[in-house]
């Protein structure tokens, strides 16, 4: 069976940690999209693994990880990546596999990410690893993609600096790579779980453009960047935090501003470490925004969520989302497409008691202080998705599921 597991906000809402929990089920870990931009943490063993480019599912030994063709994939990067993880232990040689149709970030895109950027009259705030610039020379039809670095007319068509910046991974990729369609399709019979990296929020076609970041990263991504096709993708689930926070620019419709509402934020920075782990710079933090929220369920044809950091919220007095927006004086409860719309937004809040007892504490549905399920029940009402994980704190045993989802839907 294929499970998806995706972003349901503006990234960083813990889907490595869950890909690494879930992995255990899984013969198979495949990252569909994004590439360095990505930056997923995962606490296991005492120890605490950042992962850009490399599946979440490698910290399992005996899990097989695709670097799939919706990635871009700086090669110094992810041999820098793979070096780590051999320093921490962790035995990747024959585990980790690259599709041949996966495309190259070289190191001049970098450069030329951050000159586009500073350049532009609204900056978004990339985080300069060169992906807006390698997907943009895809769609171009300009990009190179791992199989080319063998197609003698491509790889002589590189500048003699390319080249020799290349040159000495190849060998290593050349026992790395797959026709990634023939091998989702030899192993059709097998648990896979596919990966996604960012957020719906910044998705190319469905996220806050041009706010955004340039793969597909809802998850349909998942079928055209791990080549299965839409229809054996059995069962796709949403990670979302009990709050919500953005990198880089861009409207944020919920987001903590003005006196009483920024120390409450700059309380959870603090209590979540909301600072990014790609970049280091500091998250903005919002109302979780469940307005958004059924948005990201929609487009994502969520079968459920998973919730984490809820337990941040333990010891509070209350804890308010936002479940409609008030646009120019008239309420409306859609997210709108216009980025102008979505920055004169302000959020209608909804406060909720809070709870007795922790929600870090708990290891079951059943566990979970009764104004912390209540709150959930909620959230489940307003988007129609049942939220079948928990996330309660950073470590692979601080995570349960009410319900059993290896099982197609
Ligand atoms: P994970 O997988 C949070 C944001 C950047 C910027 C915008 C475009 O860890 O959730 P880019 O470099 O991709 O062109 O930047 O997207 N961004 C992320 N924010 N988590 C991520 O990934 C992100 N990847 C990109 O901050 O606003
Ligand atoms: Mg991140």
């Amino acid at each position: 069976m294929n499970l998806v597991i995706v972003g349901a906000q503006w990234g960083d809402e813990g889907k490595g940690k869950m890909v690494d929990y879930l992995a255990e089920n899984a013969d198979i870990v495949v990252r569909f999209s994004g590439g360095a931009n990505a930056g997923h943490t995962i606490m296991v063993h005492g120890d605490t693994f950042v992962l850009h480019l490399i599946p979440s599912g490698i910290i399992s030994p005996d899990k097989i990880v695709v670097l799939g063709n919706g990635m871009v994939i700086e090669p110094s990067a992810m041999f820098e990546e793979l070096t780590s993880l051999s320093v921490k232990g962790i035995d990747w040689e024959k585990r980790v596999i690259i599709s041949d149709r996966a495309h190259l970030v070289l190191p001049d895109y970098k450069n030329e990410d951050m000159r586009i950027d500073e350049h532009r009259a609204r900056p978004v705030g990339t985080t300069g690893r060169g992906i807006g610039v390698a997907y943009g020379k895809k769609a171009s039809r300009d990009g190179i993609r791992i199989a080319d670095l063998w197609d003698p007319v491509i790889w002589d068509s590189l500048s003699e600096a390319n080249r020799n910046w290349l040159a000495p991974y190849k060998e290593k990729i050349a026992s790395m790579k797959v026709n990634l369609a023939d091998f989702m399709m030899a192993n059709q019979d097998k648990n896979i779980l596919l990966e996604g990296a960012q957020g719906a929020l910044l998705d190319l076609d469905h996220g806050t453009y041009p706010y955004v970041s340039s793969g597909s990263s809802v998850s349909a991504g998942a079928a055209t960047g791990a080549a299965l096709g839409p229809r054996r993708i059995h069962s796709c689930l949403g990670v979302f935090k009990a709050y919500q926070t953005r990198v880089g620019n861009g409207p944020f419709p919920s987001e903590m501003l003005g006196d009483e509402h920024e120390a409450l934020g700059a309380q959870l920075q603090k209590l979540g470490h909301e600072y990014g782990a790609t970049t280091g710079r500091p998250r903005r933090i919002g109302y979780l925004d469940l307005v958004a929220l059924r948005y990201s369920g929609w487009i994502n044809s969520l079968d459920g969520f998973i919730l984490s950091h809820l337990n941040l919220y333990d010891g509070f007095e209350a804890v308010s989302v936002c479940t409609a927006y008030e646009l120019d004086g008239n309420r409306i409860d859609y997210f709108p497409s216009c980025t102008a719309e979505l920055e004169r937004i302000k959020p209608v809040l909804q406060a909720f008691p809070g709870w007795d007892g922790a929600v870090g504490a708990a290891r079951c549905w059943e566990d979970m202080p009764e104004g912390a399920r209540k709150f959930v029940e909620f959230i489940e009402d307003y988007t129609g998705v049942p939220v079948c994980g928990f996330s309660v704190g950073p470590l692979r045993g601080e995570t349960f599921m009410r319900n059993e989802v290896w099982t197609a839907s």
